[in-house]
């Protein structure tokens, strides 16, 4: 079973191991690029199985300042990957469909939760769609590969929140 935590300076030896493959690179970047973005406003997490690091995104608590389309009361997740060896195992779904939950939570005054996925990843795009994200047919054009679909996901507010 998949587990989300907040990363921690404990678990950097295995983060700083994950990896996806080189031609899923131009999706997400490096993991040493992704942890660049890292500051008091865009926070890292883990994804988790049986206490192993498998996956990270990152929470960025500003993403409305992005793009105008989006609810000021709203989460990014970005960088979210399943690291190579890890792909194919049903992890990302998970961890996908527990992320509400657990961002009511973490985050208990976010709304909504957005992200953008390029137009060329299928995969990752069919997975957000699963994991009951909606396309909002606009398309974010910022990012080094090529325009992006914006997709948005409602969050419970806390006090919805099913245990
Ligand atoms: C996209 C990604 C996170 C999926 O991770 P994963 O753990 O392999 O995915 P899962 O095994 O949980 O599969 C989830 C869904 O993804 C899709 N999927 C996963 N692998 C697939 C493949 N090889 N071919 C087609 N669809 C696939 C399917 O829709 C699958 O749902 P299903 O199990 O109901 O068929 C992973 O491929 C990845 O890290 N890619 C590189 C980084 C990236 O693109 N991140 C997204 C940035 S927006």
């Amino acid at each position: 079973m998949v587990n989300i935590e907040k990363m921690t300076t404990q678990h950097l030896v295995d983060v700083i191991g994950l990896s996806v493959a080189q031609e899923q690179q131009r999706f997400v970047g490096t993991i040493e690029e992704i942890l660049r973005c890292i500051n008091a406003q865009i926070r890292p997490h883990v994804i988790l199985v049986e206490d192993k690091v498998v996956g990270f995104f990152l929470i960025d608590t500003v993403y409305a300042k992005k793009l105008e389309i989006i609810k000021i009361k709203s989460l990014g997740l970005c960088s979210f990957f399943i690291s190579q060896l890890h792909q194919g195992k049903g992890y990302a779904k998970q961890a996908i469909l527990a992320l509400p939950n657990y961002l009511s939570e973490a985050y208990p005054n976010a709304s909504h939760l957005y992200l953008t996925v390029n137009c060329q990843n299928a995969i990752a795009k069919e997975l957000y769609l699963k994991g009951g994200f909606e396309d909002t047919n606009n398309l974010y054009h910022g990012g080094p590969s090529g325009p992006q679909h914006i997709m948005v996901r409602k969050l419970a507010l806390n006090s919805e929140v099913k245990h």
